[in-house]
């Protein structure tokens, strides 16, 4: 009799599994994950652990909810952006912060509910260029700009909107995650932006990660208004940075664990190489560190062939990755509407993290342990700080190098996608 029933139960778990695989694409969730090999180093003998290193500071700045990327003008004033859709000023001298302004202002965004970021605004990749005035990325309108963001008048204006990449061969984007910027005597700048997804939005990056949806590199030419792809096919491209003398640019690619660099001069010109990969976890944002000439990467949770976690177990297993997609894609959306027609505010919350898969993200990004990397123009490694367990280098999203006083301590600041401070670390 017990065999029966769990035979019955076996039969109409295929079934329905059945029908969330092959129902199709207009019925149900349209994602179609690929295989994707990506491999593991064997061990994690070629990186430093933290052990050999001395943390002689540690400071936690906030609470700023999710400082992603940090920017510092010539002056040395710094400034930050949090997942409220905020700027803040970061006082250096003695870590106080105060909030400065909003770039996307709707009257309905007051109060800040469950994935409202992509269309309340979250700003995302930040950089000053050399005349102090900000580029921001916002990633469901585009590339803004300010002027004179510490002042009394800040100037705010939008450089560059997402629907100018409409006429772009893939189709339009709806994420765009960091840029740099190349400057050019007497011309209006060239910016380079990596374009997350054109599918999904900021709201939903695990499908992207679980569909492996592709991405691509865009180049914006602010004085002839041009914009084209410089790189595609990329699985989750994220952080960007311009070389010493605007040579080349270095891009990561998140997902499949790679960096990647781009030549803006000389012979190569125009091409484009992978100079890192078999990374030990995801990267993030990319920095040029305070001697101009290396690279500062911020990674997740490093990994090796022996210890994977759960991210590399879906990663190989596209079928899989489907089936929980659309099972939660599905329950997700039926709880959301419930939870929206009897005004249930938990009820809709938990069915928006369902049908974004946002309730997989701690599984799948867990939040100790992480890895500070130092690369060359090439991507050889100069450097790294890692630790497998550590909150205190967890999920981190930036590292940002200031002068040090001290020539034998190197000064750190880290933004984070998800903590509710910014951290600061002296080393040495
Ligand atoms: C590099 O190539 C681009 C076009 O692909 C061109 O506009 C630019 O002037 C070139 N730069 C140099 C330094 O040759
Ligand atoms: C500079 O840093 C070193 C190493 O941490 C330390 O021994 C030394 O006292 C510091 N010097 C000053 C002036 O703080």
């Amino acid at each position: 009799m017990i065999l029966n029933q769990i035979i019955k139960v076996l039969f109409y778990f295929c079934g329905i599994s059945g029908l969330l695989m092959f129902l199709p694409g207009n019925i149900l969730l349209n994602i179609n994950p690929r295989t994707f090999r990506h491999s593991l180093p064997k061990s994690l003998d070629q990186y430093k652990s933290v052990d050999n290193f001395k943390v002689v500071h540690f400071d936690e700045i906030g609470p700023l909810y999710g400082p992603e990327s940090i920017a510092i003008d010539q002056h040395g004033r710094m400034v930050t952006g949090t997942s409220d859709g905020y700027l803040y000023e970061i006082n250096t001298k003695d870590d106080s912060y105060r909030r400065l302004l909003k770039l996307v202002k709707r009257d309905d965004c007051a109060h800040s509910e469950h994935g409202v970021e992509f269309v309340c605004g979250r700003p995302l990749g930040l950089k000053f260029d050399s005349n102090g005035v900000l580029f921001v990325v916002e990633p469901s309108f585009g590339v803004f700009t300010v002027d004179d963001v510490f002042g009394e008048n800040p100037q705010i204006k939008l450089v560059f909107r997402i629907e100018q990449t409409q006429t772009l061969p893939g189709g339009e984007s709806r994420f765009i995650d960091d840029l740099a910027i190349e400057e050019r005597p007497n011309r209006a700048p060239i910016i380079y932006m990596t374009d997350v997804s054109t599918r999904f939005n900021f709201n939903e990056f695990v499908m992207i990660i679980f569909g492996s949806e592709y991405g691509r590199v865009l180049r914006y030419d602010m004085e002839t208004k041009n914009v084209d792809t410089i790189a595609d096919g990329l699985f989750f491209p994220n952080g960007i940075e311009i070389t010493a003398n605007n040579e080349a640019l270095l891009f990561v690619e998140s997902a499949s664990k790679n960096i990647w660099r781009y030549m803006l001069k000389g012979e190569r010109n125009g091409t484009l190489e992978m100079i890192r990969s078999q990374l030990p976890s995801e990267p993030d944002n990319i920095r040029i560190s305070q001697n101009g000439q290396t690279y500062l990467v911020a990674l997740l949770k490093p990994r090796s062939l022996l210890l994977p976690n759960e991210f590399d177990y879906y990663i190989r297993k596209p079928l899989l990755r489907k089936l929980v997609a659309r099972s939660a894609h599905l329950f997700g959306n039926v709880l959301h509407s419930l939870g929206t027609l009897i005004g249930n505010q938990y009820c809709t919350d938990l069915g928006y993290r369902l049908k974004t898969l946002q309730f997989m993200i701690s599984t799948l990004f867990p939040s100790n342990g992480g890895m500070i990397l130092e690369i060359d123009f090439n991507g050889n490694i100069v450097n790294s700080i890692y630790s497998t367990d550590s909150e205190d280098f967890g999920l981190m999203s930036e590292i940002h190098e200031v002068k040090s006083e001290n020539v034998s301590q190197r000064v750190f600041y880290i933004g984070s996608f998800t903590k509710p401070y910014l951290r600061k670390v002296t080393m040495m």
